[in-house]
């Protein structure tokens, strides 16, 4: 029986190495035991052999996943993921098998660690500790259900880069200087000040996004465990905002204000303008004119204004969305309102910055239903879309992008022109005409109409492993 002690339970690279050394020398995984330096080894047993030359290639999804369930704080986790490497190196299929004991542990393990780790993203709080050569420093306190913090330490690098922060948990440490992400030892809740002045900024914040109207306190619950309010600023003010939420959404209609748009009217009298036809235009400023003069369908009439896309002509990738809402038909730009949030912050996750990518519609102009005093979004049919790939043609043609992410099913259809269902195309990098990468995904908005928060949450994550695919693929 070989005997391989972990030294850092939940390291991915001390169990992989261990691992492949395994494999290479063909040791099965009932020859093996597993444990970790705080269990105490026994005295007996043989160490792990270091791997022979010609290691066993594995599937590379499977070492994603393995690389986030050795996180996973069930002692079992290191010999069950060898088990399950060792059968994949002879079964290239074996991750398909969605019925195997062995793939269904790792898919629900997975699961639970992907969910953890969005909590941490969420929930963690920093409290700031002071300046120091010219650098704020702050500290949090955070414990997740996994050994999670090296999975999530390069989110908080990316969000917070511009100052200097520890996140402590009980097992590991994560700490930013600004250059690189070092790791430490676990710690303990008093080495982090329980409060501090950030704490009533994030209280003015919630307070802010508390939507009074829209109160559903199971799912708040589901979405923000009580588990985690301890460590939150804002949670001593949910009872409270509860408690007046009724009050609240009286006083709100009352105060209803007209959200009706006042330059609809116009749709009443204007006429086509023959500049609209324009084949001319050279520059994306010039483009972005003429989208607004443009005619070639009847939904310029009714919409405050055409929006082009935005984002420097040099973009590698182009994200392409259905059409403007309410808020990009006024403001003139695209993904400015509630389905633009949800996107910069799966686009902050993922790693990619918005300022160096092009977003773009595939209809130009907003079409809605007016309903009262609000303008409701309708859907553009398949020959507006056709009609308005004039325009996206002509966005691609001057940005050449290498990569376009299409963000839901009208996306997908203004830039393939077919109409196939995003099901079909999710999941691979599909090549289109010319060379220039596609990958099909879903539209923000459809996040936010999902009432099941759990299952958003699950869309949501898979939305941002889209769009890590499209960082990584035009890398
Ligand atoms: N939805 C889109 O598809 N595009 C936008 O610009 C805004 C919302």
């Amino acid at each position: 029986m070989r005997e391989v002690v972990l030294a850092a339970p939940g390291d991915f690279a001390e169990w992989r190495s261990a691992a492949r050394g395994l494999l290479a020398n063909g040791v099965a995984p009932e020859d093996v035991s597993w444990c970790d330096s705080a269990a105490g080894a026994s005295l007996f047993g043989e160490a792990a052999a270091p791997a022979r030359a010609g290691a066993v290639a594995l599937p590379r999804e499977l070492l994603e996943i393995a690389e986030r369930v050795i996180c996973h704080r069930d002692p079992e986790v290191p010999a069950r993921l060898y088990r399950i490497i060792w059968r994949a190196a002879r079964d290239r299929l074996l991750l398909a098998r969605a019925t195997d004991a062995d793939v269904d542990w790792l898919r629900k393990a997975d699961k639970a660690i992907r969910r953890d780790v969005h909590k941490m993203h969420a929930f963690v709080r920093f409290r700031r500790l002071g300046e120091e050569a010219g650098r704020e420093r702050f500290a949090a306190w955070f414990e997740p259900a996994h050994r999670i913090v090296r999975l999530t330490a390069p989110f908080f690098q990316r969000r917070f880069t511009g100052m200097d922060w520890v996140i402590v948990t009980p097992d590991a440490r994560a700490i930013w200087h600004g250059e690189t992400l070092v790791y430490g030892p676990g710690g303990t809740r008093d080495e982090v000040p329980a409060s501090d002045v950030v704490e009533d900024q994030w209280r003015t914040y919630y307070g802010a996004i508390f939507n009074p109207a829209r109160v559903k306190v199971d799912a708040m619950r589901a979405e923000m465990p009580k588990k985690y309010w301890k460590n939150l600023p804002e949670a001593q003010d949910i009872a409270p905002l509860l408690a007046g939420a009724e009050a609240r959404v009286e006083r709100m209609r009352e105060a209803a204000v007209s959200m009706a748009n006042p330059l609809t009217d116009k749709w009443r009298t204007r006429v086509p303008d023959e500049l609209a036809l324009d084949d001319n235009v050279t520059t994306l400023d010039g483009l972005a004119k003429a989208i607004d003069r443009c005619t070639r369908c009847p939904l310029y009439c009714n919409a405050t204004q055409g929006v082009a896309g935005e984002g420097p002509e040099a973009a590698r990738i182009m994200l392409v969305g259905e059409q403007p809402g309410d808020q990009e038909d006024l403001q003139g730009r695209p993904f400015v309102g509630p389905a633009g949030q949800v996107l910069d912050e799966a686009l902050e996750e993922a790693g990619l910055d918005r300022t160096r990518l092009f977003l773009t519609n595939a209809v130009k102009h907003f079409k809605f239903e007016p309903r009262g005093k609000r303008r409701l979004h309708q859907n553009p049919t398949t020959g507006e879309i056709d009609i308005c790939r004039w325009w996206l043609d002509k966005e691609r043609a001057l940005v050449k992008p290498d990569l376009i992410v299409t963000l839901g099913a009208s996306a997908l259809r203004g830039v393939t022109g077919k109409s196939a269902s995003i099901k079909s195309m999710r999941g691979a990098a599909h090549e289109l005409e010319g060379g220039t990468k596609l990958i099909a995904t879903i539209h923000p908005s459809f996040l936010l109409r999902m009432p099941d928060r759990a299952r958003a949450a699950e869309e949501r994550e898979a939305f941002v492993a889209d769009l890590i695919r499209a960082r990584k693929l035009a890398a």
